[in-house]
């Protein structure tokens, strides 16, 4: 029989029982191994030399995979709703954002595969070359009507969507108001961008007026923000973010790319649960979330899509959308005509989650959407939990810093309407059993 893994043998006493170790001397166990904030500081080798040299500089991904408590890039091998194959072993997947379970819908597998066979598997050219195909123009249409905006653009992806409407906005003069914990994406479109960026911190809406009134003179200002934001799983005050904006004659851009299909009236975003669908300039979305596929949208009000031009925004205007079935797999059939009946209802089905969480000791968001991170901390204890969670049936997810900063290391849990109540009870379970282990919770 296959040892089970370990790290560290203090933790288990001959019988296999865990130990008491206070929580500071586990880490302090397997910081001896595992040295995350120094492994990717330290300088390439003297003999690697030229523009490549920085590839060997970065040690603790190849530290972390000896170790067996890498994270990333698990290939899944099978998948049933919530439930995964990976390295041959049957986990439940908390690590997904396929909230609404349309990703493996047979609706949605009949309709992208109708498309496959009319129009085959790519678009083999940019959309506004020769790779637009009616199902852009019909998901277009559907979205707008569906969201109710005059104007719809259908991307390759979120990230493009976000990255090149930011860049076109973002003129040479103008400012943008960004939230600190804002997706890279919305950080990318503001880097390539001429304009200002400023980055107020997260949800603090005092330091985001402080910046509007420093930068009151500038004609052109938007604030940006993600509406539920994809780590932390807070909510933008987006009461708050319109009512400044229109005190300082801010536009607003929204990022609904975890809020579609999850909140507000049908799933259709955050600006919907607030009522203020009207009041936001730009919306951007992905179909990589809720509706299962791949794909990002830009809607906006009035004819503001016109902004888009190819100087800035070249992910769109210079490669191909996704392919045909993903349009089809996300429209009509496959995708928007389901979020009514589908939507999740977060806060109104699984309240028992949060609060199991919550009761046994872990610091979790109290609001009603699917995305639970679990903060840990120190990274080598979150990476080592993570890895015991798999071994014990749950994949989850981790993000350590750069995405968060050091030592706010988290395991992101995101739950779908596959999950029914075995499954969660397994992952609570787990998260209790693996917490007092490690002495991240009280026994
Ligand atoms: C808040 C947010 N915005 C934008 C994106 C990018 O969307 P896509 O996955 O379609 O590239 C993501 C994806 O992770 C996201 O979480």
């Amino acid at each position: 029989m296959t040892k089970p893994f370990t790290l560290l043998s203090e933790l288990e006493n001959e019988d296999g029982e865990p130990s008491h170790l206070k929580k500071s001397k586990i880490i302090s166990l397997l910081k001896k191994k595992f040295d995350f904030e120094n492994s990717h500081l330290r300088p390439p080798n003297i003999k690697d030399k030229g523009i490549l040299a920085k590839c060997f500089g970065y040690f603790a991904p190849e530290q972390a995979k000896e170790l067996g408590i890498y994270p990333y890039f698990r290939a899944i091998e099978a998948i049933d709703g919530c439930h995964v194959v990976i390295d041959g072993k049957s986990a439940i997947s908390v690590s997904t954002n396929n909230y609404l379970g349309l990703a493996q819908d047979p609706r949605v597998v009949e309709a992208a595969r109708d498309a496959l066979e009319k129009f085959g598997i790519g678009c083999t050219g940019s959309r506004f070359l020769n790779g637009t195909f009616d199902l852009h123009k019909t998901l277009e249409r559907e979205i707008s009507s569906f969201l109710n905006r005059e104007d719809t653009i259908v991307m390759s992806t979120g990230f493009q969507a976000n990255q090149g409407t930011i860049a076109c906005l973002l003129g040479r003069k103008d400012v943008a108001f960004s939230d600190r914990e804002n997706h890279a994406s919305i950080y990318e479109g503001c880097g390539v961008a001429p304009g200002k960026t400023v980055r107020y911190q997260h949800n603090d809406m005092d330091h985001l007026e402080y910046y509007l009134k420093k930068y009151s003179d500038v004609e052109g200002k938007i604030i940006i923000t993600d509406s539920i934001f994809s780590m932390s799983g807070d909510i933008a005050n987006l009461p708050a973010i319109v009512k400044l904006a229109k005190d300082y004659g801010a536009n607003v851009m929204v990022d609904e790319a975890h809020g579609l299909g999850v909140m507000g009236e049908n799933g259709k975003g955050v600006a919907s649960y607030y009522n203020l669908e009207d009041e936001i300039d730009i919306y951007m979305g992905t179909f990589s979330k809720s509706l299962g596929s791949i794909g990002g949208v830009f809607f906006a009000k009035g004819q503001n899509t016109r902004v888009i031009h190819p100087k800035n925004s070249g992910g769109f205007f210079f490669s191909p959308p996704p392919p045909p079935p993903h349009f089809r797999g996300t429209s009509g059939v496959g995708g928007l005509v389901y979020v009514p009946g589908r939507g999740v209802k977060w806060g109104g089905e699984k309240p028992f989650l949060k609060r199991g969480f919550f009761d046994m000791g872990f610091q979790v968001n109290n609001n009603s959407i699917p995305i639970v991170p679990i903060k840990i901390g120190e990274e080598a204890l979150t990476l080592y939990m993570n890895r015991l969670l798999f071994d014990d049936g749950v994949f989850a997810g981790v993000a350590v810093s750069p995405v968060v900063p050091p030592l706010n290391a988290m395991i992101r849990t995101s739950y779908t309407s596959s999950h029914d109540q075995k499954d969660l009870d397994k992952v609570l379970g787990s998260f209790r059993k693996l917490g007092t282990k490690l002495g991240i919770i009280p026994k």
